[in-house]
């Protein structure tokens, strides 16, 4: 008897119902009139006497035990039943739903494109791998330029060369190749250089180029689409300047300084104390890389300009990290959402 009972009792702990209707059954099984557990009772009657008063409380012990699982089970499952009070309020206010934003890359990247569009440029895009010919070559790389090292380039494949392309420089040439002209487009996309990641630079990052071929383009042309640029972008009273500079695609290259938004050009942390702070590079397109793209270079001349969106977004909001772009952190996100 005593082992009976400790079988069912380890039987009954197993026990666990998917709904009410198998607590009920179970109910049935162990404690109706011709249940297990009445029938050991009605088994009681045949235990000799010195055993009666152990084996007695061994059964009250299970029939409460059995009683005991069977009302937690039903409380367990009336509270899955009821909806909870506050559902059932329909005066209460709707669940808040959390609406995303506009990365601030995206919404400079946005503001850039629609300044642009104001004077006649379009959007080009290319793709993000790119051949030799299209990032490096048809530009005017020399052969020993630093930037189609192994340090500074990630290659996909080598000879021929296959890379992620370092700048959106290549959908210029894409675009000159096409042999249509005028071309007055601007170029925004992600490019990739192979270089630690910093506050101040980043593996991948975004740019937006533009390129205007025409008779006649001039210095002039290239200066005047610029300064409207920037006072578009930084306001009204930002100033510019030029420094001559060198890129292999341009001749003369230039880099343009904004007068610094964040101290209004009086000096700070930002500008180190100059001022100014560069934004973009930018040049006469080289009568080479127009003869590459069979453009002659005799008849036609173009400007390009190349600048980097996370650089002009840090400047514009003032955020100190370029990482900060690339974390996800919801809490540096939000604060760009009204500025859209
Ligand atoms: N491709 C250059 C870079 O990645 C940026 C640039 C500079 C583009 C001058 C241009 C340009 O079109 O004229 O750093």
């Amino acid at each position: 008897m005593k082992e009976k009972i400790h079988q069912i009792l380890k039987d009954v702990s197993g026990f666990s119902p998917e709904n009410k209707e198998e607590i009920e059954q179970f109910r049935i099984k162990y404690l109706s009139k011709k249940g297990i557990v009445s029938g050991l009772f009605s088994e009681f009657k045949d235990v000799p006497k010195e055993l009666r008063k152990e084996i007695g409380q061994h059964l009250n012990d299970l029939k409460n035990n059995v009683q005991e699982k069977i009302n937690s089970l039903n409380q367990s499952f009336e509270k899955i039943d009821e909806p909870s009070s506050s559902e059932n309020d329909l005066s209460l206010p709707a669940d808040f739903i959390q609406l995303g934003s506009r990365h601030p890359l995206s919404i400079i990247r946005k503001r850039i494109i629609d300044i642009f569009s104001k004077i006649g440029f379009t959007v080009s895009e290319g793709p993000e791998i790119e051949d030799d010919w299209h990032n490096f070559t048809a530009l005017n790389f020399p052969e020993e330029h630093p930037a189609r090292d192994m340090q500074d380039t990630f290659f996909i494949e080598k000879n021929p060369d296959i890379s992620l392309r370092t700048h959106t420089s290549s959908v210029q040439v894409r675009a000159m190749e096409s042999g249509k002209i005028p071309i007055r487009e601007i170029y925004p996309g992600r490019v990739f250089r192979n270089e630690a990641i910093s506050a101040r630079a980043h593996c991948i990052f975004h740019q937006v180029e533009g390129l205007y071929v025409d008779n006649n383009v001039s210095f002039a042309d290239l200066k005047q689409t610029l300064f409207y640029f920037a006072k578009e972008l930084f306001g009204e009273k930002t100033k510019t300047r030029f420094r001559p500079s060198y890129f292999p695609f341009t001749e003369p290259s230039a880099e343009m300084d904004i007068s610094c938004n964040i101290c209004g050009g009086k000096g700070c942390n930002i500008c180190k104390y100059t001022g100014w702070v560069e934004i973009l590079g930018c040049g006469m397109v080289d009568p080479n890389v127009l003869d590459n793209c069979n453009i002659d270079s005799k008849e036609y001349t173009g400007f390009a300009f190349g600048m980097g969106i996370e650089r002009i977004t840090m400047l514009k909001y003032q955020i100190k990290d370029l990482r900060l772009f690339f974390e996800n952190d919801l809490k540096f996100l939000r604060q760009f959402e009204s500025a859209i």
